[in-house]
C-alpha cells in the first residue's frame, strides 16, 4: 500500500477577501503536497474557511445580507476564495466550509461526546459586560476600561456558558510539547510554555450565547459552540470523522495528520488546545504543526483592519502564479517573519527567473536548433568541464528532499537555482560557438548541449512543486516524456541521448523594475497613515547635551490612582539597582492592569517633584498630546539598562 500524507491549512475566515498572507501559507502546503505527491505519496491536502463566529455575523449585517449568503459570496463568488486557490494553482484535495451540514452535525457530537465524558460542564463565565451592546468582554479587550465597540462603561457580569477542562491536560501538553517534535520550529515551545503553560491553564469557556451564527449546541439550543472548537475539529470531520459525506476509511487511513501549517498567532490554538481536545476524545494526535512566520508589510502585520494587505490577484495575473509562489517561498524563510515588498518580488523574477532559469532553458534550446536542427546526435564525447556539473546534479535530489522534508522551502529552491547557476557558467567555460566551428567538434559540442538539457530537465522536476505551469512549458521545449518527469528519473542521465529540443516561447520575460514599480504603486493600498504636519522644532543639541539626560528601562511593579487627581496616576518602578515611585499624567488614556508588568522607559535623573501632593523621582516616556501612549518594551527587556 502506498504511504500516506495528510497536510492541512488553516481554514480562513471568510470575513474579508483573502490576502497575500494567506495566500503565502496555502502556496507552501500546496508545494509540499505536490512534493509528496511526486515522491509517491497517497496525499490529503486540506483547506478551507471557517465561516461561523460573531464577526462574520456582523460583517454580513453591515452588508445587508445574511451571514450564510455573505460567505457564500466571499468563499465561492467572483474572485472569491476558491477562485483565488484556482488562480494559484493550488491542488487542494478537498475544501471544508464549517458551515456544510455534515460538519455541523460531527461537532455536535463531538461537543456531546466530551460533555458526557465530563470534560465539558456547565458553568459562568464571568466578565465585563456593555449592557446596550449585549456583549462581553475581557479586561484586555478594553479600550480605556470602557466597551470597545461603543465606548460606553461596562459593569461586572456572569451568564451561564459550558466550559472544556483544559486545566487537566496541562501536563500532557507540557510534555507534548518540551519532549517531542510536535511542534516546530522549536523555538516557539518556549513561548507556548513560558506565556501559557507555565502562568496555568485555565479551563476554557465553550460555548456563546451572545449571537447565532454558530453551531447549535443540540442538547442546550440557547448555546452556540465556540467557534475555535468547531474550526479545530474541521481537521477530521474532513476525513469523516462522525459524519457521512466521507467514508471513515479516510479517517482511519489518514488521520493523524502528518503536518499542520498555521501561522504563528494561532500556534496555541493548535498546540495547546487542540491537543488537549484530541486528548479528551481519545483521538491521535496530529504528528506536527508547523508555526510559520508573517508577512509583513512595512515592518507591521498585514491585517484587512489595519488596510494595509496586499492583493494577490493582481500580481499573479500580471506575473503568473507560478513567479508569486516561487517569490513567496523562495524569499522567506518559511519559519520566521518577512517583508514582503514589490521591489522584491520583481528583483527575484528577473534575477533568478528570467536571468537564471528563462536564460538557461533559452540559450540551450536556441543552440540545440542552431546547431542540431533540436537533435542532438548519437556521438557524444565528455569534457573535462563537465565533472563538477553532472556532480553536482546527481547530488541535487537527495540535497532538495532532505530540505524539503524540514519544511525548508527556500533552502530547497536554493539548491537547484545554485544548479541553475552553474549550468550558465558551464556555458561559458565550455563556449558552444567556438566548438560549432570546428566539425571535429561536434560530438563534444552534442555531449555539452545535452548536459545542459539533463541539468534543465533535473531542476525542472525538482520545480514541479512549486511552479507546475511553467515546468511543463519547459519539459515541453526540453522534449521530455512522462516517465522523465518523475521522482525516479531525476538520476542524471535518464534523458536520452539523441533528445530533441526546440525553442519556445519565452519563459519569464525580464520585467522593467522601474515602469512595473510605478504600475504597481497604484494597486497598493493607500497609506494608512494620515498626513502629519510638519512640526514645530527644538533647538539642535550635540550628543553630549543628549546624554545628560539618563534614560533607563524599568518594570512597572504595581499602580493606583492617585485620590482626588482625576489625571493621575502613582507607579511604583523596579530599575532593578533600585524602585522608584513615578506620578504621571495618563490616567485617562491607561488603567492600572494595562500597565502593571510593563516595560517601560523613564528619565532616571529627572530632579524629584511634588504632583498633587505626591512625590514623584523620575518620568514615563510616551508619545502624544491628544492621545497618549506610554513606550513599552520587549518583555523580556532586563530592567535598569541605560537607553540611548
Ligand atoms: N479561522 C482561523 C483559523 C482556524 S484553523 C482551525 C484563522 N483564520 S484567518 O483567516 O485569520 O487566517 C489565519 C492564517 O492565515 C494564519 O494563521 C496564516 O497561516 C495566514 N496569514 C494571515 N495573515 C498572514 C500574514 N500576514 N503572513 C503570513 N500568513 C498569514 O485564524
Amino acid at each position: 500500500m502506498k504511504k500516506t500524507f495528510y497536510i492541512t491549512t488553516p481554514i480562513y475566515y471568510p470575513s474579508d477577501k483573502l490576502h497575500i498572507g494567506h495566500t503565502y501559507c496555502t502556496v507552501a502546503a500546496d508545494a509540499m503536497a505536490r512534493y509528496k505527491r511526486l515522491r509517491g505519496y497517497d496525499v490529503i491536502f486540506l483547506t478551507g474557511t471557517d465561516e461561523h463566529g460573531q464577526k462574520i455575523e456582523q460583517k454580513a449585517d453591515e452588508a445587508g445580507l445574511t451571514p450564510q449568503e455573505f460567505v457564500d459570496r466571499i468563499v465561492e463568488g467572483e474572485r472569491g476564495v476558491k477562485d483565488l486557490w484556482n488562480l494559484m494553482e493550488i491542488s487542494y484535495d478537498r475544501f471544508i466550509r464549517t458551515t456544510d451540514d455534515y460538519h455541523v452535525g460531527a461537532i455536535q457530537k463531538i461537543f456531546r461526546k466530551m460533555y458526557e465524558k465530563g470534560d465539558i460542564y456547565k458553568g459562568a463565565y464571568r466578565g465585563k459586560y456593555c449592557t446596550p451592546c449585549e456583549s462581553f468582554w475581557t479586561e484586555s479587550q478594553l479600550k480605556d476600561g470602557c466597551c470597545p465597540d461603543c465606548g460606553r462603561p461596562v459593569i461586572d457580569a456572569e451568564e451561564e456558558a459550558y466550559f472544556f477542562r483544559l486545566s487537566a491536560y496541562a501536563d500532557r501538553v507540557r510534555k507534548l510539547l518540551t519532549e517531542t517534535d510536535f511542534l516546530e520550529p522549536r523555538s516557539r515551545v518556549n513561548e507556548m510554555v513560558n506565556n501559557f503553560i507555565d502562568p496555568g491553564l485555565e479551563d476554557l469557556c465553550v460555548s456563546r450565547t451572545s449571537f447565532r451564527w454558530g453551531v447549535p449546541v443540540d442538547f442546550d439550543p440557547g448555546h452556540v459552540v465556540y467557534v475555535w472548537i468547531d474550526a479545530l475539529f474541521n481537521y477530521t470531520t474532513a476525513l469523516g470523522f462522525l459524519n457521512e459525506r466521507y467514508p471513515d476509511s479516510d479517517y482511519e487511513k489518514f488521520w493523524p495528520a502528518d503536518v499542520h501549517f498555521v501561522g504563528k498567532e494561532i500556534v496555541r490554538f493548535h498546540s495547546i488546545i487542540w491537543p488537549a481536545m484530541l486528548m479528551s476524545m481519545e483521538m491521535p494526535l496530529p504528528k506536527k504543526v508547523f508555526g510559520h512566520g508573517w508577512l509583513l508589510l512595512d515592518g507591521g502585520r498585514m491585517a484587512k483592519s489595519k488596510g494595509n494587505v496586499v492583493d494577490p490577484y493582481p500580481l499573479a495575473e500580471r506575473y503568473s502564479a507560478d513567479a508569486l509562489r516561487y517569490f513567496l517561498l523562495r524569499d522567506f524563510p518559511f519559519g520566521t517573519d518577512g517583508n514582503f515588498s514589490n521591489e522584491l518580488l520583481i528583483a527575484r523574477i528577473n534575477s533568478d527567473l528570467a536571468n537564471d532559469l528563462g536564460n538557461l532553458l533559452s540559450r540551450t534550446t536556441a543552440m540545440a536548433d542552431k546547431y542540431f536542427g533540436g537533435k542532438l546526435p548519437a556521438e557524444q564525447a565528455s569534457g573535462e568541464e563537465d565533472r563538477e556539473l553532472v556532480a553536482l546534479a546527481k547530488a541535487l535530489p537527495e540535497a532538495y528532499a532532505a530540505w524539503m522534508e524540514q519544511y525548508a522551502f527556500q533552502n530547497a529552491l536554493a539548491e537547484v537555482f545554485a544548479l541553475i547557476s552553474r549550468a550558465n557558467k558551464y556555458i561559458d567555460q565550455s563556449a558552444p560557438w567556438k566548438l560549432a566551428k570546428d566539425p571535429a567538434k561536434q560530438p563534444r559540442l552534442g555531449r555539452v548541449l545535452y548536459n545542459l538539457a539533463e541539468v534543465l530537465r533535473v531542476c525542472t522536476v525538482l520545480l514541479q512543486p512549486f511552479m507546475p505551469v511553467v515546468s511543463e512549458k519547459i519539459f515541453a521545449q526540453l522534449g521530455v516524456s512522462e516517465d522523465l518527469k518523475t521522482w525516479d528519473s531525476t538520476a542524471f542521465g535518464a534523458l536520452d541521448m539523441q533528445a530533441e529540443l526546440h525553442k519556445g516561447e519565452n519563459i519569464f520575460p525580464r520585467i522593467d523594475p522601474e515602469k512595473e514599480l510605478a504600475e504597481l504603486e497604484k494597486l497598493l493600498p493607500p497609506a494608512t497613515q494620515p498626513a502629519v504636519p510638519e512640526p514645530e522644532h527644538e533647538a539642535q543639541i550635540g550628543i553630549d547635551q543628549f546624554m545628560e539626560t539618563e534614560l533607563r528601562t524599568a518594570q512597572v511593579i504595581a499602580c493606583e490612582p492617585v485620590p482626588r487627581a482625576k489625571k493621575l496616576l502613582k507607579l511604583q518602578v523596579d530599575l532593578g539597582y533600585e524602585k522608584r515611585q513615578i506620578v504621571s499624567g495618563i490616567a485617562k488614556f491607561y488603567t492600572p492592569e494595562q500597565l502593571i508588568g510593563k516595560k517601560v522607559v523613564i528619565v532616571a535623573n529627572l530632579a524629584p517633584a511634588t504632583l498633587c501632593g505626591v512625590k514623584s523621582e523620575g518620568m514615563l516616556l510616551a508619545s502624544g498630546e491628544e492621545q497618549v501612549r506610554v513606550i513599552f518594551l520587549d518583555d523580556q527587556t532586563p530592567n535598569g539598562e541605560r537607553v540611548r
